[in-house]
């Protein structure tokens, strides 16, 4: 059962915390999905070696089920407590996302959370860093394949300011070395709408997104991605209703206008050294 601290802690909204309270999903398939996010725990698994459930409602309950479990194992690492929480409420986060993007209790967003419940991003500062092993796919001049890199995320928590930004690095260089001495890393890697060359050539130059993406140094070939620009400014998937998203800031004129105008948004790939 887990406690209104808990949820506290998980950053549930009151309207999530209430719906998760009454999830009634078949226990059969959460204790499936319980055995393999315990078996998978602290093992960094593969992109495809974890199977999300069907329906994200079994997954929701199973993330709740399993709060003791990737508790302890951040606790066996040592990893600080404010960590560990703020790692988790990306739980009540993207409940929250769901919710303005649906207008319901769901989460679309299941698969991203496996990587927190497998203990293998953290929360530090503005922003997360995810450990993994650099994939033969997306090679990084310099780096060889399976070297460990850690991917930069940022959650949609305020203004990504550049003293924030210094931050959350200054925070990683330390944690990484201490808490998983056994993965050295030198590299961060963003994959990331935020680095669409036309985005970062088209917003104002000192706006916090661009100096944030000129970070990076770009690798490998942007590729198409409408959806991710729509989804993140505008918390929808529906390109039918470009005239009814808000026009209220540069960026939410600047998605629309590039899209109207036959253009498509890319995700782009940078790195830098830590
Ligand atoms: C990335 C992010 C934190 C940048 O926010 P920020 O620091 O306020 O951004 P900037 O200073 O660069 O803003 C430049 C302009 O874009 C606007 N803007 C930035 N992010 C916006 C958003 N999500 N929705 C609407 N407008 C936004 C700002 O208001 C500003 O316009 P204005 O001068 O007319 O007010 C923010 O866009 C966000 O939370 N995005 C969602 C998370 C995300 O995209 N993660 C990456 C997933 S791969």
């Amino acid at each position: 059962m887990t406690t209104a601290d808990e949820y506290r802690l998980l950053g549930f909204t009151d309207a999530d915390r209430e719906d998760a309270e009454k999830l009634s999903v078949d226990p059969a398939a959460v204790a499936e999905f319980a055995t393999e996010l315990r078996r998978l725990m602290g093992t960094f698994p593969a992109e495809d070696e974890l199977k999300v459930p069907d329906d994200p409602l079994v997954s929701v309950a199973t993330f709740l089920a399993t709060l003791p479990d990737i508790r302890r194992y951040h606790q066996q690492r040592g990893i600080p407590d404010e960590i560990s929480w703020a790692t988790l409420a990306d739980l009540g986060k993207q409940l929250d996302v769901n919710r303005r993007t649906h207008g319901s209790f769901g989460l679309e967003t299941h698969w991203w959370m496996t990587i927190h419940w497998t203990g293998v991003i953290y929360a530090l500062g503005r922003l997360q860093f995810l450990l993994h092993q650099l994939p033969a796919s997306t090679p990084v001049p310099g780096v060889e394949p399976g070297e460990w890199v850690i991917g930069v995320h940022i959650p949609e928590s305020g203004p990504l300011t550049p003293e924030a930004v210094d931050a959350s690095f200054a925070q990683a260089r330390e944690f990484f070395p201490r808490y998983f001495p056994e993965y050295p890393v030198r590299i961060a890697t963003l994959g990331s709408w935020l680095l669409d060359p036309y985005l970062l050539d088209n917003l104002p130059q000192d706006s916090n997104t661009v100096r944030f993406g000129r970070r990076f140094t770009p690798y490998g070939e942007p590729r198409d991605s409408q959806d991710s620009a729509i989804f993140f400014t505008f918390r929808s998937h529906d390109l039918t209703k470009l005239d009814e998203f808000p026009q209220d800031t540069t960026l939410q004129r600047l998605i629309v206008s590039r899209i109207k105008s036959g253009g498509t948004w890319q995700t782009a790939h940078g790195y830098l050294t830590l």
